[in-house]
């Protein structure tokens, strides 16, 4: 990418952030790397009102009226009011609320001291699904959007001493949401990431993006986003490991340039190395563990650091299975990618939405590559002149929060939408040109499973299959879809000759059920879903250009509209492994396969 262009990009990307932090109560861009800086951490119990039928908008429970005449009374308040944990999805913390969609409030108070010389921000790591925030009564914004950060300046909001901090929650379905009315997984809803008080000097480091150059193994090429000035301003980066100490100068912007070159040892699932990386300006540093590779594609192979790489991967959605509950802390991450470690994986598609901060940097220490994807998931109002901008928006929060991560290799931008929707190929094909812009350091692809299937025959073709750096389908022979003749002969046409990725396939079974006929699908036995995946590795050997495969799923996961009562219970059971850890007989066919893939 020339300086020019590069300029040009950061500049525009400048000006919109400046023009929505301007013009709208719309949070800003989250500051990266929340872990290194100076925070509060406002995680714990928080009160909460329950408000199934919205009525705190008119009542106004943010301002916590109280009695002043003997006439008074007030039909709501916080004191009184149960807690909640934060972290953590509301529907798993009471009973009666398991399946709300609608609307919480939640409310924490913290103490502070203000000082003249700082800047203060409160940072959400994620809430489902719109999130309205008040400080000591005054509403300071709102955001859409249930899987990625935000923050809200508050410097002229704080008080001294005692501040109430409230969150109006609500993860009602929107049809010109995303995800829209309809998706495969639980709708937890609640502020489900950590929340931090952030102080900053002034002038503070913003974003930066310190990664290898596309193609090179040695060049790092990025930025430094400073926030608060208003003329040049000295940026140093150093890797002392490596010796490395890079000074550069930024714009009246803030921004500055990032050019230098290292011997690093470079970042892989075998070699999972991160180097810290100390970034200073004159008022602010933060230091964030970095690793470096390169990721790209060579015809019909993907290269991790100029080798060909085989994805050994596997689904994930964020749940805690022993708690049938949302997923938020390393420890929740532990569990998942532990197993996924045992399965032989060397990737994590974290689908179908930006999972935690946590979840993505511990794979990245336990060499997993990650997959992120949007939300943009099946039925989406393409034609809604909303969502593109609402696409657009939860794109940069993705990319910002994670770009600096060597372990994330792919942008997931859609999944499972449709050819014959309204505006769809436009929209996608334009948020994949403003993601190529914003990070060409990665591989970028929409999951699709239009292809078509007759007499054994898959025809997979796609307008997105142009745009995309990989072939990405979902198919779900044996489950779904019944087989039209042997594995071993299915045979496979394709738009174009990119690398191909098989990202969802499986069927369900009930860990340890017996009924009825094995080798009958209503049976739900283990049997019938391990088939499914003797023929499927079986038709694995005929797909050209695989370069890699990703089961649906590894744990069985809520999702409501799974209604057997015997075999689902509201469970999605195409899980290798049963919600209670239990491996099923698909896990061990599904390892061993992976064993085989020696890379
Ligand atoms: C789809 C979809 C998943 C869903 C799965 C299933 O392909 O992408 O989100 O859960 O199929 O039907 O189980």
């Amino acid at each position: 990418m020339n300086n020019k262009l590069f300029t040009k990009i950061k500049s525009i990307a400048f000006l919109v952030t400046l023009f929505f932090c301007c013009t709208s109560l719309y949070s800003q861009s989250a500051m990266t790397n929340v872990e290194s800086r100076n925070t509060t951490n406002l995680n714990g119990d928080w009160t909460v009102i329950i408000d199934p039928t919205g009525t705190g908008d008119w009542r106004q429970v943010w301002k916590e009226k109280k009695p002043e005449k003997k006439t008074d009374f007030y039909e709501y308040s916080f004191e009184g009011s149960p807690t909640m944990k934060v972290p953590g999805d509301f529907n798993s913390q009471m009973v009666e609320i398991t399946y709300l969609e609608g609307i919480v409030w939640y409310k924490k108070e913290f103490t502070h001291t203000t000082k003249s010389n700082k800047r203060n921000f409160i940072h959400f790591g994620a809430v489902n699904y719109v999130a309205d925030v008040y400080l000591n009564g005054e509403h300071i914004g709102s955001h859409e959007g249930g899987f990625t950060p935000f923050q809200f300046e508050i410097t002229d909001k704080i008080k001294s001493g005692k501040n109430a901090l409230v969150v109006k929650v609500n993860n009602k379905r929107l049809k010109n949401g995303l995800p829209s009315l309809g998706f495969d997984w639980f709708n937890y809803g609640g502020i489900t990431r950590d929340v931090n008080l952030i102080e900053t000097s002034k002038c503070y480091i913003e974003d930066y993006h310190i990664q290898l150059e596309k193609h090179s193994d040695n060049e790092v090429l990025g930025w430094v986003q400073l926030n608060g000035v208003s003329k040049s301003e000295k940026v140093k980066i150093k890797i002392p490991e490596l010796n490395i100490e890079y000074e550069t100068i930024s714009n009246k912007n803030g921004l500055a340039e990032v050019k230098f070159s290292g011997e690093f040892e470079l970042w892989s699932p075998q070699n999972p190395k991160l180097y810290s990386v100390i970034i200073k300006s004159k008022n602010d540093e933060v230091t964030d563990e970095i690793g470096f590779r390169t990721i790209e594609i060579k015809g019909k192979e993907v290269l991790l650091n100029n080798k060909p790489i085989f994805f050994k991967s596997v689904n994930i959605h964020e749940e805690n299975p022993y708690k049938a509950a949302k997923a938020y802390s390393e420890e929740d991450a532990l569990i998942l990618l532990n197993w996924a470690k045992e399965l032989g994986c060397n990737m994590v598609r974290l689908a179908h939405y930006p999972h935690s901060e946590h979840m993505v940097k511990l794979a990245e220490k336990m060499g997993l590559m990650v997959w992120s994807e949007l939300p943009v998931y099946q039925h989406i109002e393409f034609s809604n002149p909303d969502v593109p901008q609402k696409m657009d928006l939860m794109m940069k929060e993705m990319i910002r929060r994670d770009r600096n991560r060597a372990a994330v290799v792919l942008w997931s931008l859609s999944n499972e939408t449709y050819s014959f929707t309204e505006n769809r190929d436009n929209a996608l094909i334009e948020l994949t040109k403003q993601c190529k812009l914003l990070d060409d350091t990665r591989l970028i692809t929409h999951v699709i499973n239009n292809q078509g299937y007759d007499n054994n025959t898959f025809n997979v073709w796609d307008t997105l299959y142009n745009h995309v750096d990989i072939i990405a389908l979902n198919e779900y022979l044996g489950w779904y879809v019944p087989w039209q003749g042997k594995p071993s002969e299915t045979k496979w046409k394709f738009v174009n000759d990119k690398p191909v990725f098989i990202s969802e396939f499986g069927g369900e079974s009930l860990y340890g059920s017996n009924y009825g006929p094995k080798d009958e699908a209503a049976s739900w036995s283990e049997e019938y879903q391990e088939k499914i995946y003797q023929d499927q590795i079986e038709m694995f050997n005929n797909v050209p250009n695989l370069i890699g495969v990703c089961p649906w799923i590894l744990v069985d996961y809520r999702s409501s509209g799974r209604m057997h009562p015997v075999y689902q219970k509201g469970y999605n059971r195409k899980g290798l492994i049963s919600e209670n850890g239990e491996k099923k007989k698909s896990w061990y066919i599904m390892k061993e396969y992976f064993q085989t893939e020696n890379n």
